[in-house]
């Protein structure tokens, strides 16, 4: 029996000290195995009286199932510590402040020319698009500007090749809206345009938006509270300055060019509006017979009003920026400010 305790004690006191998985197999060989410590005695059972074998196989049977549990309670103890170890490895501190996802956000000028849209799309006009590579024939011709024209030269234009251009502005589109469609239309046109230009207030590559509205009773006046109404909504200003002043066109007659009070330096004069006061935001007038003619709509009955503006000087107007060009050198710094 004092034998038996000692054994115990020997295993309970060889284990409190492992801590792998392949020496606490080894010490389970060393009492449970096949010639382990435990293991000899019960095989030496047989070699006592019968009278004392009873109490001598419940005593080995008691040390056995110490040692087991022992040996359980071992392995659970390595587990919990690797887990442990594990845990702490992989450990998230829940409490360090974020990296920061860096959220984008809109470009200044798309936001610009979705406020265009929803603006227009309030005052009953449709949406059309029309593409960046036209003919001459469209861009000019259909437009009243005939070949060796003048007015030609009013636009720098880039040229693909004899007959093609980046399209200098988005009037070319009332022609084709209207060979697909009879009158009444009412539609805006949004897109890009491209002149061979650049300064403070004029880029390579802007944004433009043509308005065209022919139906039997379009005037000049509609066409002037149209655009101020449009203004007002886009500014979010009932009192905005604006103004008309005469203009040429070949494609409009009468034809005017819409100009905005400047909003950096609040009419006083500035670089950006030359010391007038004001900014050209857009061209505008009554489509001119000569567009419709061709399109065999009679100028006797449709009359129509077209206008076509600039969208980053809309841009420009409405978040005080004093450079069109910023809009397009893509600087974060610009950019972030509009998120
Ligand atoms: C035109 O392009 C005419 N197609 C507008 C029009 C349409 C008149 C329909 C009558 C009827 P203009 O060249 O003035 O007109 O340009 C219109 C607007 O585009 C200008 O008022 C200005 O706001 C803008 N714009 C012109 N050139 C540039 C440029 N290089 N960079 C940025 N914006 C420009
Ligand atoms: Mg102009």
């Amino acid at each position: 029996m004092q034998d038996l305790q000692s054994i115990l004690d020997g295993a309970v006191s060889a284990l409190s000290s492992i801590d792998n998985p392949a020496l606490l197999e080894e010490v389970k060989a060393r009492y449970l195995g096949k010639s382990g410590l435990l293991t000899e005695r019960l095989k030496a059972l047989g070699k006592l009286s019968p009278e004392a074998r009873p109490a001598a196989g419940a005593e080995i049977n008691r040390v056995k199932l110490a040692v087991e549990a022992a040996l359980q309670a071992r392995r659970d103890h390595i587990a919990a510590q690797q887990l442990e170890r594990q845990l702490s490895a992989q450990a998230l501190d829940v409490t360090l402040p974020g990296r920061g996802a860096g959220n984008g956000g809109l470009h200044p000028v798309t936001r610009t020319l979705a406020r265009i849209r929803e603006v227009f799309h309030s005052l009953g006009f449709d949406v059309a698009d029309g593409p960046e590579i036209e003919t001459d024939a469209y861009n000019f011709t259909a437009l009243n500007i005939p070949e060796n024209h003048p007015a030609r030269a009013m636009h720098d234009t880039f040229y693909l090749d004899a007959t093609h251009v980046l399209r200098t502005h988005t009037s070319p589109m009332q022609v084709r809206y209207l060979e697909s469609r009879k009158p009444p239309v009412k539609v805006i046109v949004p897109g890009r345009v491209y002149r061979c230009d650049s300064d403070m207030t004029h880029t390579p590559m802007f944004h433009q938006v043509e308005g065209l509205w022919v139906d039997e009773a379009v005037t000049f006046s509609g066409l002037k509270g149209v655009l101020i109404d449009f203004m007002r909504r886009f500014f979010e200003q009932d009192q905005l300055k604006a103004r008309f002043r005469p203009s040429f066109f070949p494609f409009t007659e009468p034809s005017a060019e819409m100009d905005i009070g400047c909003v950096i330096c609040e009419g006083q004069g500035c670089r950006v509006c030359s010391h007038t006061g004001w900014l050209e935001v857009l061209g505008c007038g009554m489509v001119h017979p000569n567009v419709f003619a061709p399109l065999g709509i009679d100028s006797e009955r449709h009359v129509g009003f077209a206008f076509g503006m600039g969208v980053e000087r809309l841009a420009m107007l409405r978040y005080g920026v004093n450079d069109l060009r910023l809009f397009f050198d893509n600087d974060l710094r610009f950019l972030e400010q509009f998120r």
